[in-house]
Order: C-alpha cells, then sequence, then structure tokens
C-alpha cells in the first residue's frame, strides 16, 4: 500500500491510516535481529566492511565501532556508513566522501542521533520502513554508475509544519553553502508549503554525488500539499508560473480523464544549482496500470519508447495489472519553449512483485545486462547496504526505473533502501494477481 492509492490524511497529518507497508503491525524483522539470524552464514561482504568510517567515528559511541559488523547504532552514523561504502564504490575519493557522508548527517538533523533501537522521528515516507534515507545507483549505458542519496530533511519533527520549516531551512543552507539560487523554489513555494501542509511529506532533498564538484541537488515537494484533489489545480499553476504551461498541458490531458481513480499526482520536483539542464519534474502513480498503460503514459514524450516501458514492465509483473503498488510515471520538463515533456522515467515498484530481494536483485543484473550494462557494482552496493542474504527479506530494492529522454541512451536505475529499522519478511504471494496491494492485509493498519 501506498499513501497515493487513497486520500491523504488531512493538514498537519501524516497518511498513517494509508502509508506504506511499514506503518503496519510490527510484523517484520528489526534490523538487529536480521543481522544477528545471518551472522553465522560466511558473507563476501562481511570483510570488506571492517574499516571505521569516518562519520562513524564522529558520531558512534566508541563501542558501536568495535561491534559487531563495526556497525553503528545511530541512524546519522548507520546511514552515513552505507554512503561512505557505497561512495568508495562509485569512485569518490575519501575527502570528498567524508564531505558527503557529513551533508547526509547534517540534513538528517537532530534525528541523525537517535539511536536505532528507538522507533523513527515520524513515519517518513522515504523508506518502507520510515527510514528517511534512500539511495540510488544511476546506471548510464557509458561510463560508471551515479549514486544519489534522497533525504526527508524535516524528519525529526512531529508535526507538519514543523518539518517544512525545518526542511526548507536545511535546503536553504546547503544552497547558500554551495552557492546555489534557489529562484524557481521561491516561486512556487507558497503552493507547496502552505501553513498547514497535508501530508505524507513537505519536502525531501536527494543529492547527486559526483565524483568532483559540490553535490547536484534536487528538491521534491508533495503534489497534494493543499490536498491530495486539489493536486492538479497545484501543480498545473506551479508548471504555469515556471514556463512550462503548454508543455505541461498534454500530461494533464493524459491525467484529467484519469484523475484520481487511475491516475494521482506525486511529486513536484525541481534541480537547483549547477545542472547541465535542469529539470522540473512531476510524479504521476498508475494506479491498476498494466504494462500496455505504462507504455500509453510514455507516448506523450516525444523520443520515449513506449515498447521499453511495456518490456520492463512485462519482465517483472506480466500482463496483469500493478495492483499491489503502482507503477509510476516522471515527465521531465527543461526547455520553456517545448510543447511536450523533454523526458519520461517509469518506476516499477519491483518490492511488491517479487518474493525476495534475490529475485529482485536478479530483475536488475537482468534488466542492466539487456541494455548492455555492467552490472558488477549492483552486487558490491547491495553488501555495502547489508550482509543478510537477499532471500530473507523484500524492500532492499523498492524500485528500478528505465529513463528515456531526448536522444539520451535510455539509463537504468536501481533504489536501494538503507533498512535502518526493520527488514520486510519475504512475500509468499509474489504475483501480481494475487489481491494483497503491496504486503499481505494482515501487515497493514487501517
Ligand atoms: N517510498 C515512497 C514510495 O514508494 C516514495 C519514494 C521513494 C518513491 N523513492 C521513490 C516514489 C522513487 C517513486 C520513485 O512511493
Amino acid at each position: 500500500m501506498n499513501a497515493y492509492t487513497e486520500p491523504c490524511a488531512g493538514p498537519n497529518e501524516r497518511a498513517t491510516g494509508t502509508g506504506s507497508p511499514g506503518f503496519g503491525p510490527l510484523r517484520g524483522t528489526s534490523r538487529a535481529e536480521a543481522a544477528t539470524a545471518e551472522r553465522s552464514e560466511p558473507e563476501a561482504a562481511t570483510a570488506e566492511r571492517s574499516e571505521p568510517e569516518a562519520a562513524t567515528a564522529e558520531r558512534s559511541e566508541p563501542e558501536a565501532a568495535t561491534a559487531e559488523r563495526s556497525e553503528p547504532d545511530r541512524l546519522g552514523a548507520f546511514t552515513a556508513g552505507q554512503l561512505g561504502r557505497l561512495c568508495d564504490l562509485v569512485g569518490i575519493d575519501a575527502q570528498r566522501r567524508t564531505a558527503h557522508q557529513r551533508v547526509l548527517t547534517d540534513l538528517l538533523g537532530p534525528a541523525a542521533d537517535r539511536p536505532l533501537t528507538d522507533p523513527p522521528a515520524s513515519p517518513s515516507f522515504v523508506s518502507d520502513d520510515h527510514t528517511p534515507v534512500e539511495f540510488s545507483l544511476t546506471f548510464p549505458a557509458d561510463g560508471p554508475p551515479l549514486l544519489r542519496v534522497l533525504v526527508e530533511p524535516g524528519c525529526a519533527a512531529r508535526a507538519l509544519p514543523d518539518n517544512a520549516r525545518a526542511a526548507w531551512a536545511a535546503v536553504g543552507r546547503l544552497a547558500a553553502q554551495w552557492g546555489y539560487r534557489l529562484d524557481e523554489l521561491a516561486r512556487v513555494n507558497d503552493l507547496f508549503l502552505p501553513p498547514a501542509p497535508h501530508g505524507p511529506l513537505t519536502l525531501w532533498s536527494a543529492l547527486e554525488l559526483r565524483p568532483s564538484g559540490p553535490p547536484g541537488l534536487k528538491v521534491y515537494l508533495n503534489a497534494g500539499s493543499r490536498g491530495a484533489e486539489r493536486s492538479m489545480e497545484t501543480v498545473g499553476e506551479a508548471m504555469t508560473r515556471l514556463g512550462h504551461g503548454r508543455a505541461y498541458e498534454s500530461v494533464r490531458s493524459y491525467l484529467r480523464p484519469r484523475f484520481p481513480e487511475r491516475a494521482t499526482l506525486m511529486f513536484f520536483a525541481l534541480d537547483v544549482g549547477p545542472w547541465a539542464e535542469p529539470r522540473v519534474k512531476v510524479y504521476a502513480a498508475h494506479h491498476h496500470a498494466t504494462a500496455a498503460d505504462a507504455a500509453d503514459a510514455a507516448r506523450l514524450v516525444p523520443g520515449a519508447s513506449p515498447e521499453r516501458v511495456a518490456e520492463l514492465c512485462r519482465r517483472i509483473g506480466g500482463d496483469e495489472p500493478f495492483s499491489r503498488l503502482p507503477l509510476i510515471s516522471c515527465y521531465s520538463f527543461t526547455d520553456t519553449a517545448a510543447d511536450r515533456p523533454t523526458g519520461h522515467s517509469l518506476y516499477v515498484p519491483v518490492r511488491a512483485y517479487v518474493r525476495d530481494d534475490r529475485a529482485a536483485r536478479d530483475h536488475a543484473v537482468e534488466l542492466l545486462q539487456h541494455y548492455g550494462i555492467h552490472n558488477a557494482p549492483l552486487d558490491r552496493a547491495l553488501a555495502a547496504l547489508t550482509t543478510r542474504r537477499l532471500s530473507t527479506g523484500v524492500g532492499l530494492i523498492p524500485y528500478l526505473s528505465l529513463v528515456q529522454a531526448g536522444r539520451q541512451a535510455p539509463r537504468i536505475t536501481v533504489y536501494l533502501s538503507p533498512e535502518a529499522y526493520r527488514v520486510f519478511p519475504p512475500r509468499e504471494d509474489a504475483g501480481p494477481g494475487s489481491p494483497a496491494d503491496g504486503r499481505r492485509a494482515a501487515d497493514r493498519i487501517s
């Protein structure tokens, strides 16, 4: 289940009743239990990670650094450790790695110091287990993978207005530090950060961590900030203000007859800082869509191949409707003179359609192979995140996505969950045709 498959909560509330599967009773294995269960088995990855991380040393108690697996016990140090290992694998040097880890812990704010034995500070919608962090590796056809990290900077706040204030301040600090202008964000922030924002999020930020130069910054806002029922109006107004009204019209006409039963708006996103081609992005969830429906959603974008989209969906879920968690499209806009979006990305919530992460990993590897992309970094990335066996849980790989933009070669992205709080058990009813929407019904709260 996903907060976008049902109406959102009212002002100042999280969509607790309708949120991601992690809102349910604690049926999953806690991270500590999973780690203990796995420790007896030899894992190639364990050997590589005994070196203490810079951020770990800074943030955690001395005994945590020497604990089994050298794993820190606080959210900031735990996720910074994962980030550090991911930096190593994409060739980011030690100095820059430390800087990136600092940015992550700073973005987490007071949440960084929370012990992982405490519940998450707020029910973050970033990850199913409410870890307010998600990593991703994007694999361009030519060249090494790029590492990104998504964070909810306001996650330590209990109420959404405070969450919004904290997140806004955090983005302001980063922009000031790196000399980025926030002009576009300033033109739409009244729409997305109203005094009484609706959930399940206010503002998230993502960093693209490059081997050289400061990170690229992306800001994600809630299309339903003024109520899910007003999301078409909110996003339409934002697109008009930013000069993309004409290009957005094709997306609006596609969504309107489907809204809200078959399509809902999720995020409005802006690239901030020195991007080669800064994008404005609109994310739409396709409810109960088939592979063919997803292909239709890509048809709006010149140059995006609907066949590739259908092929990706079919390899994971066949021809049945994707009814557990929705397929998602992201339309990107770069040129205010254009009359169509410039790019399309399709996200498949693979975690809802496989038994376990071994199957999700195999899908990712086959997809990368299909596109002729070197996939070795993927297994190293999974080992950088966890020592558990992939078959013992599901959700480590929440999404697989295909990006098609202009004449650029298609790009595959693999999303990676920190699993700081919980490992969800393997699903026994893995096919898309079975009734539950995300997890077994009993795992959800109503
Ligand atoms: N966890 C949320 C979801 O599954 C939000 C999210 C995180 C998301 N990463 C994403 C949505 C990537 C789309 C694509 O919907």
